[in-house]
């Protein structure tokens, strides 16, 4: 079959609008508890360092393509589109089921967007905001009226569950987000910034053989094809590159801290979250935290918090709300709405 999508270009100097959020989650839960009974670790010690109580891990039906899609239709739902109105569909994830075919196009076509430009974002925990970026600009440069933005992740099968340094971090889970220009000029992205450092990749990676092991290893837990991390090395370049995104957006833009509505970070680690509201000298309902319940979801973390605060009316026409994601690679990207 032949499909074709020309579509009128959006005019350049229309507005954004995030027209619809969805969310999927898998249906186990696991507790702190649960995991002490697996590894040598305690509900007191994860809870304290990292503010994570418990994680969801899928069940034996679902796979990171159900939940992408789930997450996609109830984006649609509340965009009140349809599948076959999308122009592009975005997949942020590290990791797809398969490594071809990408996981964005199956899932374009699952919910009926056939024809329509597919593209998974592997920028690990950065991959959502890389994404939003990406189709803004995409919207913006009149090719596309309706882009879809999905992060997903299935951590659970690349985490090696023997190693309490890293397995009591992650969850799986899956967000999605509609952009679609608007005549509202005044709605869309004001501030965008990606960003990579490719020197600290052995920070946080994946390895398939002991040819990718870094020479000096340090933390290599024994098994391949799982997480392998230095969690006070990511920590520092959490801490740092999250304080420069937020300082970059607002020198940009001429505005204050107190100006942003509402600040939405990557769920790596509440301590984090905690310190920079702190020297920013904000409260911390400015941001959203729900890594007590779902762990660190890597690319998903951003769009599930975006469609929790969507339902809690949290987001409200005219906010400023400001996104910043930072992960593996190493990466980072920030994108400041005006909504
Ligand atoms: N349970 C109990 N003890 C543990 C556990 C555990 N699950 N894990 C490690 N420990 C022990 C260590 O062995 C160490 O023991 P020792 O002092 O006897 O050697 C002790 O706890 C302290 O270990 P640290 O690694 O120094 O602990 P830290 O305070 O740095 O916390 C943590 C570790 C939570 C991983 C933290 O470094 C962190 O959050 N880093 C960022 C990780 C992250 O966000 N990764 C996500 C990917 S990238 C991103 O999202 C930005």
């Amino acid at each position: 079959m032949t499909v074709s999508r020309a579509r009128p270009a959006a005019h350049p100097m229309l507005g954004i609008s995030l027209a619809g959020t969805g969310m999927a989650l898998p249906g186990r839960i696991l507790t702190n508890d649960d995991l002490a009974a697996m590894v040598d670790t305690s509900d007191a010690w994860i809870s304290q360092r990292t503010g994570i109580r418990q994680r969801r891990i899928i069940n034996g039906e679902q796979t990171l393509l159900s939940l992408a899609t789930e997450s996609l239709q109830a984006a649609l739902n509340t965009a009140h589109l349809q599948g076959a109105d999308l122009d592009m569909v975005f997949v942020a994830t590290m990791s797809p089921q398969m490594a071809t075919p990408g996981t964005a196009s199956r899932l374009a076509s699952d919910v009926g967007a056939t024809g329509a430009g597919a593209l998974d974002v592997n920028a690990a925990c950065s991959g959502f905001v890389y994404a939003m970026n990406m189709a803004t600009n995409m919207i913006h440069g009149g090719t596309a009226r309706h882009v879809a933005v999905v992060g997903a992740e299935v951590l659970s099968e690349l985490v090696d569950w023997r190693d309490r340094r890293t397995c009591v971090l992650f969850g799986d889970g899956a967000g999605a987000a509609i952009l679609s220009a608007t005549d509202a000029r005044e709605c869309g992205c004001l501030y965008q910034e990606v960003g990579s450092d490719g020197h600290g990749w052995k920070e946080l990676y994946c390895p398939r053989t002991a040819d990718d092991l870094p020479e000096d290893d340090q933390v290599f837990s024994g098994t391949f094809n799982t997480l392998q991390m230095n969690g006070r090395e990511i920590y520092r370049f959490a801490v740092t590159r999250l304080e420069k995104c937020i300082d970059n957006a607002l020198t940009a833009t001429g505005l204050a801290p107190a100006d942003l509505d509402a600040i939405v970070v990557h769920q790596s680690n509440a301590r984090i979250i905690e310190g920079t509201a702190r020297r920013l000298n904000l409260k911390m309902d400015r941001f959203y935290v729900n890594i007590d319940r779902f762990g660190n979801t890597a690319a998903a973390s951003i769009p599930m918090c975006l469609h929790e605060m969507a339902e809690a009316g949290r987001l409200k026409p005219g906010n400023l709300v400001l996104l910043a994601g930072l992960g593996g690679g190493l990466t980072w990207a920030s994108s400041l709405w005006r909504l």
